[in-house]
């Protein structure tokens, strides 16, 4: 299974990291060559770099880790996405990570799913902090949940496999316009983080009080 990585910040590493520990193939995509190379080459064998256009052209899955400002300029170098699983894992903040800029009536996901039409989106990853996810961080319980929305099932069942994969619990959180309920629980993630004192090792999870 190769996956496509746009963005090789904090969470795009992180994820990459988890994917190659897990035997996935990952092209890590910048717009400059050079850096995609250099950090593919920190990741380990199953990770390569590339310019975003090929970076997509033969993956399985494309995962959106670029700020959300900068996600209409990466999704326009990825080129033809039709068909393919796009994993938006974006948080549209303010510069001061304070509050969303834009939310209720639509979500990061729709719009990024108007720039690309014939993709598969499905919303993930964006309520868990990038210090969140190495295993070894996560093998303490209880299990850290990713919210899963997408209006096309059968993408919503690559990416849970994925993401069960990888050793987080992977939650079905219903269809894509429910990320305008998912990046607020992101954004209120990064209150409890980061203005109310709990730090980066927490995530929001939720809770079966009966069977
Ligand atoms: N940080 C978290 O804990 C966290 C948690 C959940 C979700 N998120 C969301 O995940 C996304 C990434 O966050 P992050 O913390 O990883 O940010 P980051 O460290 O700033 O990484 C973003 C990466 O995207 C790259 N990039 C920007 N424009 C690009 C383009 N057009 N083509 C290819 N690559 C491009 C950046 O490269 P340059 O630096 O060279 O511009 C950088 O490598 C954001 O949308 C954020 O809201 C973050």
């Amino acid at each position: 299974m190769k996956v496509a990585i746009i963005g090789p910040g904090n969470m795009g590493l992180g994820i990459a990291r988890l994917l190659v520990a897990k035997d996935y193939n990952v092209v890590l995509a910048h717009k400059d060559l050079q850096v995609a190379t250099r950090l593919a080459a920190k990741i380990g064998t199953n990770a390569q770099g590339a310019d975003v256009t090929s970076a997509v052209s033969d993956a399985d899955i494309v995962i959106l880790a670029t700020p959300y400002d900068s996600a209409e300029v990466a999704l326009k170098e990825a080129g033809d996405l039709a068909g393919k699983v796009l994993v938006d894992i974006t948080n549209p903040i303010t510069p001061d990570y304070m509050a969303l800029t834009i939310g209720h009536t639509t979500s990061a996901a729709e719009e990024i799913a108007k720039l690309a039409p014939d993709a598969h989106v499905v919303k993930a990853f964006n309520t868990v902090f990038w210090q969140a996810l190495p295993f070894d961080v996560r093998r303490k319980k209880p299990a850290v949940q990713v919210l899963l929305a997408s209006d096309d099932a059968n993408a919503k069942e690559k990416v849970y496999a994925m993401v069960t994969d990888l050793e987080f619990e992977a939650i079905d959180a219903g269809p894509l316009t429910n990320a305008r309920y998912i990046e607020p629980v992101g954004q209120l993630n990064i209150h409890f983080g980061y203005a109310l004192g709990w730090g980066t090792s927490i995530s929001p999870a939720w809770v079966r009080l009966a069977e």
